[in-house]
C-alpha cells in the first residue's frame, strides 16, 4: 500500500516538473515571437511627449527597469512608490498579499504623494502580483488623484497580467488613461528590443 502510495507521491512530482517546464517553454517561445516584431535597428527616435514623470513601484528592479528606459527617452522626473514597511519576499509574504487583495487593505506608504499639476503626462508602472496591481501601487491610487491628466499605466510580470490594466482604470481617480503597455521580464539579450518596444509605444501616445 505504502508502494502505491510512493509512486502516486512520484507521480504528480513528475507531472507538476513538466507542467512547469511546458509553461516555461510556452512564454519563452511566446516572448521570442513578441521581441522579433522589435528586432529591427538602433532604439527609435521619440516624439517630444512634453513634461512627463514617471511614477513606480518596484520590489525586485524589474519595473525601475522600465521606468528608468522611459525616463531615458524622454527625460521625466521619477516618483518611487515606497511602501512605509521594508517588503522581502519569502514564501510566507505571498500569503499575505493574497489576504491584502481579499480584504482590500493595502500597505502604508511613505512620504507625500506627487504633484502631477506641471506634467502634461504621468506614467505609472507596477509589478504584477497575483494577476493584479501589486499591492504598493493600489494603496498609491487609493491616495492619488491625477486631476484630469494623461496617464499611461505600464505593467512588469513573469507572464500573466490578469486584470492589472481593468483594475487600474477602476482605481485611478479622474485619469485620462492613455495606452498601457505590459513588459514580460527577459533576458539581457532582448535589451534592445524592449527598448524598441517602448519607444514604439511612446510614440503611439
Ligand atoms: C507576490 C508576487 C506575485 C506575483 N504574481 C504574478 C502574477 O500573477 N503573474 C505574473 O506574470 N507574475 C507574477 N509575479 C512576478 C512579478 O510580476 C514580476 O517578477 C515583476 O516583474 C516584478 O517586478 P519588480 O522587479 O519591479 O518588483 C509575482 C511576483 C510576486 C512577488
Amino acid at each position: 500500500m505504502l508502494k502505491y502510495f510512493v509512486y502516486a507521491i512520484i507521480a504528480a512530482i513528475i507531472a507538476g516538473i513538466t507542467a512547469g517546464g511546458i509553461h516555461l517553454y510556452r512564454v519563452a517561445q511566446k516572448n521570442k515571437k513578441e521581441m522579433s516584431r522589435y528586432a529591427e535597428g538602433p532604439a527609435a527616435k521619440v516624439k517630444p511627449l512634453g513634461r512627463v514623470l514617471v511614477i513606480y513601484y518596484s520590489l525586485s528592479g524589474h519595473t525601475r527597469d522600465i521606468a528608468e528606459r522611459i525616463r531615458n527617452f524622454t527625460g521625466a522626473d521619477m516618483y518611487e512608490i515606497k511602501p512605509l514597511q521594508e517588503i522581502s519576499a519569502n514564501p510566507l509574504f505571498y500569503l499575505k498579499v493574497r489576504s491584502q487583495l481579499k480584504n482590500k487593505k493595502f500597505p502604508e506608504l511613505e512620504g507625500e504623494m506627487p504633484d502631477v499639476s506641471k506634467y502634461d503626462m504621468v506614467f505609472v508602472g507596477a509589478p504584477v502580483w497575483w494577476y493584479t496591481i501589486a499591492t504598493p501601487g493600489f494603496s498609491f491610487l487609493e491616495q492619488m488623484d491625477f486631476k484630469g491628466k494623461k496617464v499611461v499605466p505600464f505593467s512588469t510580470q513573469g507572464s500573466n497580467y490578469g486584470s492589472f490594466f481593468e483594475d487600474f482604470s477602476t482605481y485611478a481617480k479622474n485619469a485620462k488613461i492613455l495606452t498601457p503597455a505590459s513588459f514580460n521580464n527577459l533576458s539581457p539579450k532582448y535589451d534592445r528590443q524592449v527598448d524598441n518596444k517602448i519607444a514604439a509605444w511612446l510614440n503611439s501616445l
